[in-house]
C-alpha cells in the first residue's frame, strides 16, 4: 500500500495495484462528469412501485431527444474553468480513468451544501465515494452544518450518508419549479450533519 499526498491529489495503490486518486476536477471531464452522473441516475433512481421508469429517469437526466446533454456539459466546463472558491468538484480516478465526482458549494450566508456525489455504477462499493466525501467534508469544515439532499427513496445513499453522521430532518423539499410537464418530479428528503 502506498501513499501519496500532493497539494491538489491524493493517490492511494489498492490491493489489485491499481492506483486511485482523488483530484480537483478539470474542464477537461466536464463531458464524462455529466455522463456518471446520467449513468449513476439510470441505474439507480428508477422506482416500478412509485411509477418510475429507467426512461422517465433518463428524460429527467438528458431531455426528450438527449438536448440536456450538451448545454450541461458547456454549463460544467464553464463552472470547472472559474475559480470559485465556494464551490469545489472533486474526482476519482482509478488508472486515470475518472470513475466518480463530488460536490460541494457554500452560499452567500454560509450555508453549506453537498451537492452532488456519483459514482459510475461498475465501481460503486470499492471505497471511493467515501473517499470523495471525506475530502468534501474536510473542504466544507467543521463550523457550521452541512446539507443535502437525497430521493426519499434512494435507501443506499441514506445508509452511506447516515455513515458520515447525516440525520434527515423535517424540512419538505419542494419540488422544482418551472420544469418542462415531460420531467418527472422526484420524492426528496433533506439531511443535514450537525455541527459542531
Ligand atoms: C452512494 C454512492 C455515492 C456511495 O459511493 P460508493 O463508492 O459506492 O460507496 P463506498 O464504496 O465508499 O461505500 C461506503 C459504504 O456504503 C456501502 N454502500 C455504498 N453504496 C452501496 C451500494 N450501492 N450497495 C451496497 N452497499 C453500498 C458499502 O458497503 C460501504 O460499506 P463498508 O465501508 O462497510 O464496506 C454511490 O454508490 C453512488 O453513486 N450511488 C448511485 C448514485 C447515488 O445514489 N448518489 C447519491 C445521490 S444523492
Amino acid at each position: 500500500m502506498q501513499d501519496m499526498l500532493t497539494r491538489d491529489m491524493f493517490t492511494v495503490m489498492n490491493q489489485d495495484n491499481q492506483t486511485i486518486s482523488i483530484k480537483s476536477a478539470t474542464p477537461d471531464e466536464a463531458e464524462i462528469i455529466c455522463d456518471i452522473r446520467d449513468r449513476a441516475w439510470i441505474d439507480a433512481y428508477p422506482n416500478p412501485e412509485l411509477g418510475i421508469s429507467p426512461r422517465d429517469i433518463e428524460i429527467n437526466a438528458k431531455g426528450l431527444h438527449g438536448e440536456f446533454v450538451p448545454k450541461r456539459i458547456a454549463w460544467f466546463k464553464g463552472k470547472l474553468a472559474k475559480n470559485d472558491e465556494n464551490w469545489i468538484c472533486y474526482t476519482a480516478q482509478i488508472n486515470n480513468v475518472t470513475v466518480g465526482f463530488v460536490i460541494a458549494s457554500t452560499e452567500d450566508d454560509g450555508k453549506k451544501f453537498i451537492n452532488s456525489i456519483y459514482i459510475e455504477p461498475n465501481f460503486q462499493g470499492k471505497g471511493l465515494g467515501t473517499m470523495l466525501m471525506k475530502k468534501a467534508l474536510d473542504w466544507l469544515g467543521s463550523e457550521k452544518g452541512i446539507y443535502l439532499e437525497v430521493l426519499s427513496y434512494n435507501q443506499n445513499a441514506i445508509d452511506f450518508y447516515k455513515r458520515f453522521g447525516f440525520e434527515k430532518t423535517d424540512t419538505v423539499v419542494p419540488q422544482e419549479e418551472g420544469a418542462p410537464d415531460y420531467i418527472k418530479s422526484l420524492p426528496q428528503i433533506e439531511m443535514v450533519l450537525k455541527r459542531p
